[in-house]
């Protein structure tokens, strides 16, 4: 009969025998302990972001800002939100009546100036129509205002006149105002640019029946990426912000996304 000991030592020799992690798994791991530790930190700092007090717009930036296409959506919120945080507000629409209901609307709720410039940005020369707001100390701009319509159709379904104006009021338009509150904006030094991009240009790899609308969403995303490259150094921050299709607002005009797959069949 085997002794206790005679037991142990086997065992110990067994342990020695066995050979140690291949290198393959090893570097596995560690790749694997490198990529949780990198999720790890990304979440971690989006929790600090969360709980970081709000920056004080009005201080950081100046206390106006321009809200373009506020009277309904997206753009309606985030100037409620803007006046929230104590900004005087520009709003430029193309409805007199909405213009006025948003900026009565504002001011019963927050404690700040507002100016409604009516314009229709789809048509050229926006720079020229938005003088009211020249004088101000604009230090946030928000080019929201934006068009999907005709919606979900072939490129050559529909007159270039409609294609001409989504690419005035998506593109050029913003590209104009931002080019008109620069000046002042370099001049303080500071200032922020907030550009309503889309999902429709950055994570989907195409959107048939929706091209020009996509088209113009991926110049506003370029525009804003090389502009907050460029101006960066003078104080100014651009953001392209990207916003992923809801049932309301700019896709409530457009058809439903059934009949637009019913359509590419
Ligand atoms: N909603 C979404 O799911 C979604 C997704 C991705 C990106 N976005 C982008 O986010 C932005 C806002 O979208 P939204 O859905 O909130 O839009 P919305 O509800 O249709 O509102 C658009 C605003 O722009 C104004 N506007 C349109 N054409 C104009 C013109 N020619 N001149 C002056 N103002 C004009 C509208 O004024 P009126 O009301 O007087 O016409 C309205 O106040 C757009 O740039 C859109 O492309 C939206």
């Amino acid at each position: 009969m085997p002794s206790n000991n005679t037991h142990t030592q086997s065992s110990m020799a067994l342990l020695r025998q066995d050979s140690p992690a291949p290198a393959w798994f090893l570097w596995l791991a560690f790749l694997g302990a490198l990529r949780v530790a990198a999720f790890s930190f990304h979440l971690l700092a989006h929790l600090a972001l969360c709980l970081r007090r709000p920056k004080d717009l009005r201080r950081r930036y100046g206390p106006w800002a321009v809200v373009t296409g506020p009277t309904a959506g997206i753009g309606r919120s985030v100037a409620l939100e803007l006046a929230s945080r104590g900004l005087n507000l520009v709003l430029v629409d193309l409805d007199l009546g909405n213009l006025r209901e948003v900026s009565d609307t504002v001011r019963s709720r927050h404690a700040v100036q507002t100016k409604t410039v009516l314009f229709d940005l789809s048509l050229v020369s926006t720079a020229e129509d938005l003088g009211g707001a020249g004088p101000l100390d604009v230090g946030v701009l928000v080019n929201n205002a934006g068009v999907a319509k005709p919606g979900a159709v072939y490129l050559h379904e529909v007159a270039v006149e409609a294609w001409v104006r989504m690419i005035r009021v998506n593109l050029w338009a913003l590209t104009e105002v931002t080019a008109a509150v620069l000046p002042g904006m370099v001049e303080r030094g500071k200032g922020a640019i907030v550009n309503m991009g889309s999902a429709s240009s950055e994570v989907i790899p195409s959107f048939p029946l929706y091209t020009m609308y996509a088209a113009t969403k991926r110049y506003v995303a370029q525009f804003s990426r090389s502009l907050h490259v460029e101006y960066r150094s003078k104080g100014i921050d651009v953001q392209c912000q990207v916003g992923v299709a809801g049932a309301r607002g700019t896709w409530s005009m457009t058809g439903s996304r059934d009949e637009a797959w019913e359509k590419l069949r």
